[in-house]
């Protein structure tokens, strides 16, 4: 047993209510309500539908996640929810429901910013994982590149100019009538299918850290509508598989562009496009040939979480690190030095 805070992280930034517990880098509990369903119906997030889904759900969901983490809620050390970025009244509705609960409780309250909340998450899986490291945070919402230097310092070296990762996928997919979210249904059907079957555009190849995605989703739209009306159209599971490999080809050079300019030993991922089986694969062979270490979570930790909130929210409590019960959400939060 560790003797590092006990916190209790919320995450409502998006379309999933997170609820985790965690003792420092150990995992404890992690439950989750996901609105996949309720917003599937119109092909994307809808912000006041994601809101009112939090509010029904994250009371009963911290008695849950305290009760299979075995810890009443007098015995917290704190507690932790994402003050941004996301949706804001998605983020009021999580951050307002925490900063009450510690305010009742006594207890000390840490916002949490979502995308260190990834940054963190190897460490669910792996508590060696340690800077530095390059990690990427590939996303429905976001695709970077990061150099951490240290807990708490980021030097984001490169990001999307447009669409990201997750973003590509879910409206490609959308496009191909797969469903929300895309990225599953794609690596799904992409296992079955040829990855090399169409030469999908590689953008920015100059940009050695930066992505670009919604060249790609046009290049898609366009080669199935012509290909379609021609009866030349590849079957569905090479077209995913096609598109996939464009999207984790730039992913991992990007990284890998990063490691071997920064001479690194160390690359994490996060974020829910790193469930992607072929992402991990592929990102895995190119770590061995290096001989880095490759710190991925586990895939549930990889999408949006409570217990990635909660080890961030940990590792601040023990840095003495608190935010004050006046603070507010922040939508438009990004990364840097905290
Ligand atoms: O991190 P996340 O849960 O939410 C955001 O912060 O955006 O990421 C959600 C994104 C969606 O775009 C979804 O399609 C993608 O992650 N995703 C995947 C897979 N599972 C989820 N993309 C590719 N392969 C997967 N297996
Ligand atoms: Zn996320």
């Amino acid at each position: 047993m560790s003797d590092a805070p006990v916190v209790l992280g919320i995450e409502t930034s998006c379309d999933e209510t997170g609820l985790g517990v965690v003792a420092g880098t150990e995992l404890r509990a992690n439950v989750l309500a996901s609105q996949v369903d309720l917003h599937a119906r119109f092909g994307g997030v809808v912000p006041e539908v994601a809101a009112r889904a939090h509010v029904e759900s994250v009371r009963h969901l911290t008695h849950r996640a305290l009760s299979e983490a075995g810890v009443h809620q007098t015995d917290l050390d704190g507690i932790a929810a994402t003050q941004g970025p996301g949706l804001v009244g998605a983020l009021v509705v999580g951050f307002t429901f925490a900063k009450a609960l510690a305010w009742a409780l006594g207890k000390p309250f840490v916002g949490v910013n979502h995308l260190e909340g990834h940054l963190f998450a190897p460490l669910l899986g792996d508590p060696s994982f340690a800077p530095p490291a390059i990690v990427v945070l590939a996303s429905g919402g976001h695709t970077q590149v990061v150099h951490l230097a240290d807990w708490g310092d980021y030097e984001v070296l490169g990001t999307t100019i447009d669409d990201a990762a997750g973003e590509a996928l879910d409206k490609t997919a959308r496009f191909l009538g797969l469903g929300y979210p895309g990225g599953p249904a794609i690596d799904q059907l992409a296992e079955s299918g040829d990855p090399t079957a169409i030469a999908f555009p590689r953008a920015l190849p100059d940009r050695p850290y930066d992505f670009s995605f919604s060249g790609l989703k046009t290049s898609l739209i366009t080669y199935v509508r012509q290909n379609h009306h021609a009866g030349t159209l590849p079957p569905l599971p090479d077209v995913a598989a096609s598109l996939q490999e464009a999207i984790v080809d730039v992913l991992v050079e990007k990284t890998f562009n990063a490691v071997d300019a920064t001479g690194v030993k160390v690359v994490g991922g996060g974020g829910g496009v790193m469930a992607n089986s072929r992402l991990r694969a592929r990102l895995q062979e190119e770590a061995d040939k290096r001989e880095v270490g490759l710190f991925v979570p586990p895939r549930d930790l990889c999408t949006d979480n409570g217990a990635m909130i909660a080890v961030v929210g940990s590792h601040k409590l023990a840095r003495g690190e608190v935010t004050d019960l006046g603070a507010d959400v922040d939508a438009g939060l990004v990364l840097g030095v905290s």
